[in-house]
């Protein structure tokens, strides 16, 4: 590993990668803003308290994979490892708290300390969204529905989509104790991790990823069955509509995800190219205390992981969008040339162009590599003699045919002809 990599887990984003990264967050934008979604940026580090109360003491992620540190104050600072917890903490300065719904997207870093490997990094992007103050089904649904629009308008063809219900705080209990009842008996042939999970927090038995625990967990009793009536049809109503607006899905009661806000409905949606493991994103309805407030807030919403979006158009060929080229070269031989097109390029720009130029004096020879490399349909060349005799050379590189333009019509005819 060069002494110049960056840290374990990050990287960098050069621009050959950035025209993607730039569609996928340009394209959110659009799908979202036509469901009535505006975009909300929220700092990229928050008082620690919000992710333990938000997410919950007791997930992965907070006990193992914050970044923490003290400001001067003393004050405990988590970089932040999700958005919904800080969008949750923004909203309370909106009228959210009154009764009335936000919808807001977002799209930036977020930090968690694993172990990094293919798609799992330490500094990784998310682009989400969270629909806030709001409960029904219906919701629930559409919110399912534009990613999956999302995933198609950026052409994820074939993901997956697996769906769940956490039910609502009420039915825990009843469903804790079936499934306790079930896994004591069989916990001797568990993984070490399931035995504490058995005491400590019962669920992420359904999600443990070890061969030894596969059959046993699939052979559990559907705990379902014992929540209430009402979160039940709750359930049954988010597979109507999910299926009334052609979104294939399929139900996994193993599927209870890693943060303890959810309730309800709870989704994630994988693709064969990344395998299962891998998820491109995950989301559901939670319920979030704002600070100072009594009653939780309701909301929706999910976040997609944009390194892996990424893998999974990589893998499937769309096509990769052009980086930034340069509409026309310039070439100067001597100083009153080159200072001549900084000239004309500042006002070319000014006009929306795009313009490449050699400003260290250069020979012909390597300046028409350049121009070459840089791949501009057009050349303009400026030597001596053509500041002589007032004029510039406009060359079309596909075909090698050039012309002269006076120096005074340079301008007007390079914005209407390149
Ligand atoms: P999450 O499932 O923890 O949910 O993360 C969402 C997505 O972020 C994952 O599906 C994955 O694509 C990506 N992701 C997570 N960790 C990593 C990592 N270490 N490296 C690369 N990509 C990663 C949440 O964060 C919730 N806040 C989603 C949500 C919004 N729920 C309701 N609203």
């Amino acid at each position: 590993m060069s002494a110049f990599a960056p840290p374990p887990g990050t990287a960098d984003i050069f621009p050959a990668e950035s025209g993607s990264w730039r569609f996928l967050e340009s394209t959110a934008a659009k799908v979202f803003t036509a469901c009535g979604y505006g975009e909300l940026r929220t700092p990229i580090f928050e008082y620690t308290e919000i992710f333990q109360r938000g997410l919950g003491g007791e997930t992965e992620v907070v006990q193992k994979e914050m970044y923490t540190f003290e400001d001067r104050g003393g004050r405990s600072l988590t970089l932040r490892p999700e958005g919904t917890a800080g969008v949750m903490r923004a909203l309370t300065n909106t009228d959210v708290a009154n009764g009335n719904e936000q919808r807001v997207f977002y799209c930036g870093p977020m930090f968690r300390g694993e172990r990094p490997s293919a798609g799992r990094r330490r500094q990784f992007h998310q682009i989400g969204v969270e629909n806030v103050g709001r409960c029904a089904p219906l919701i629930d649904a559409e919110c399912i529905a534009m990613l999956h629009n999302y995933l198609q308008t950026i052409g994820i063809t074939g993901a997956v989509f697996t769906i769940n219900t956490r039910g609502v705080a009420a039915d825990r209990e009843p469903a804790e104790k079936v499934l306790r009842e079930y896994f004591a008996e069989h916990i001797d042939r568990m993984c070490p991790d399931c035995r504490t999970r058995l005491e400590r927090n019962i669920w992420r038995i359904l999600d443990c990823k070890q061969e030894c625990c596969q059959q046993i967990i699939n052979s559990a009793p559907s705990y379902i069955d014992s929540f209430s009536d009402s979160s039940k049809a709750y359930f049954e109503e988010v597979k109507k509509a999910l299926t009334a607006l052609e979104v294939p899905f399929k139900v996994s009661s193993r599927l209870v995800r890693g943060l303890d806000y959810y309730v309800h409905t709870v989704f994630e949606v994988t693709h064969d190219a990344l395998g299962e493991q891998i998820a491109i994103a995950g989301g559901g309805r939670y319920e979030l205390f704002l600070p100072g407030e009594k009653r939780p807030l309701p909301g929706v919403g999910f976040a997609t992981g944009v390194e892996r979006l990424l893998m999974a158009r990589e893998a499937l060929n769309a096509p990769v969008p052009e980086a930034g080229r340069a509409d026309c070269f310039f070439i100067g031989l001597g100083a009153e040339a080159r200072m001549k097109n900084l000239i004309s390029a500042n006002t070319l720009r000014k006009a929306g162009k795009n313009i490449a130029l050699e400003l260290e004096e250069r020979s012909f020879k390597a300046q028409m590599r350049a121009a070459n490399r840089s791949m501009a349909p057009y050349t303009v060349i400026r030597g001596e003699s053509e500041l002589a005799n007032g004029i510039a050379i406009v060359k079309k590189m596909d075909d090698g045919t050039q012309c002269e333009v006076s120096e005074n019509d340079l301008t007007d005819y390079l914005v209407k002809n390149i």
